[in-house]
């Protein structure tokens, strides 16, 4: 564990860039850092790895004080990411992700042996790996970043907006990279970002700092979500939280209909019983094509082309109550598709029932009950 201890950094000039600062930064999950520009963030991270001391408070990682260890040693038990990854240029990329095994003794061959299997880790093709830093992509190069980073095996990892730079769908690919990096490493993470939906995305634990290096809260995401602190915490959540706290919640419990469900091959019979406004039509398999009125359908002569569209369907239990809600707002008859893993119709639900289940969920989360689920659970899969 990292342990912030009442840390206060003041710069030469007088800035007091941190103050007071205290955090118990927990092994193996990942902790955000996140705040307005200029709230300490960086410097914070910064004074993990000792690239900058504290003034004032201590700061020891399992139980020992920083300042007793030397600051090589230190440093080598974490890696560290930066905006715009800091690549040397002038090396290939093979040899920037084997920097650190061959500095510390690590053999040519084994060093680049493990540079390889980073590659691949990250989601880099073999093929980057003679490449040089500049001819590769913004995304590309913040993958080599992390695996760099990651080249020593190090217990934490320091990460100071990595993905601030990129575009946001290569942004979102490198978010669940890590995600999905970190479910196999479990790594000691700090993540330092601007940017809240990153935050709560990523964090298991957020630190929310407001300017002057202040700690105003430091909660899981779900928890921030539904009980921010202050106004400083809830303008900076923006103004659809309740919305968002949706992700939280899982779709499990929705009351699922298959009454409005018939297959493409139904017969006159079979269309004429549902009393439904609409039907949704499957196919053989049962996977979905779409919609239309009870008296639109004539047996044996249903097309799909035919159909109003059945929109993204949710997988209950997989996806948040935020998705199922979505399907049903987005669908044109109000009513969403529920299907399993392999794509098939499991029911159908109307916004009204998604509305009377996020009440629901909202008020067993206010009293604690175990239908909220946590953040590790969900959070993946939100959309
Ligand atoms: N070397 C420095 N000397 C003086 N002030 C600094 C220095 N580095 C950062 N600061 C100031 O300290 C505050 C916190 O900076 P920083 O930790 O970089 O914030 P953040 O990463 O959250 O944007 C800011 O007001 C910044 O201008
Ligand atoms: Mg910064």
């Amino acid at each position: 564990m990292i342990r912030i201890d009442s840390v206060t950094k003041r710069y030469p000039d007088g800035t007091v860039a941190v103050d007071r600062l205290s955090l118990e930064i927990p092994d193996r999950s990942i902790t955000v850092l996140v705040g307005p520009s200029g709230c300490g963030k960086t410097t914070t991270l910064r004074m993990i790895n000792r690239m900058i001391e504290p003034t004032e408070g201590t700061i020891s990682l399992n139980g020992a004080d920083l300042q007793q260890q030397p600051v090589t040693t230190l440093r080598r038990s974490m890696g560290y990411v930066i905006q715009n990854a800091g690549l040397f240029q002038h090396r290939t990329i093979l040899d920037n992700i084997a920097t650190v095994p061959r500095m510390i003794g690590w053999g040519r061959r084994k060093s680049r042996e493990r540079a390889a299997e980073l590659m691949e880790r990250v989601g880099l093709d073999a093929s980057l790996a003679k490449r040089y830093p500049y001819q590769l992509s913004g995304g590309q190069q913040q993958r080599v970043g992390v695996a760099r980073a990651l080249a020593a095996d190090p217990p934490v990892l320091l990460m100071d907006e990595p993905f601030s730079a990129v575009d946001p769908v290569v942004r979102k690919g490198l978010q669940d990279e890590l995600l999905r990096i970190q479910d196999e490493l479990g790594k000691t993470i700090v993540f330092v970002t601007h940017d809240i939906d990153e935050a709560i995305k990523l964090g298991s634990t957020v630190a929310v700092m407001r300017t002057g290096g202040r700690l105003a809260q430091f909660a899981p995401p779900a928890e921030l979500l539904s009980n921010p602190v202050d106004d400083f915490v809830e303008d900076f959540l923006g103004a659809d939280r309740g919305i968002r706290r949706l992700s939280f919640f899982a779709s499990e419990g929705l009351e699922l209909t298959t009454d409005p469900v018939v297959r493409v091959d139904a017969t006159a019979e079979q269309l004429a019983a549902p009393d439904a406004p609409y039907l949704l039509v499957t196919d053989a398999e049962g996977r979905p094509l779409g919609w239309a009125e009870p008296g639109d359908l004539t047996a044996g002569d249903i097309v799909a082309e035919g159909l109003l569209p059945y929109g993204r369907p949710f997988v209950p239990g997989a996806d948040s109550l935020r998705a199922a809600l979505d399907c049903a707002v987005l669908s044109p008859t109000g009513w969403a598709v529920a299907v399993d893993a392999g794509g098939r119709v499991t029911g159908v639900v109307s916004q009204q029932a998604v509305g009377e289940a996020i009440r629901a969920a909202h008020s067993a989360a206010d009293t604690g009950d175990a239908r909220a689920v946590g953040p590790a659970d969900i959070a993946k899969v939100a959309p």
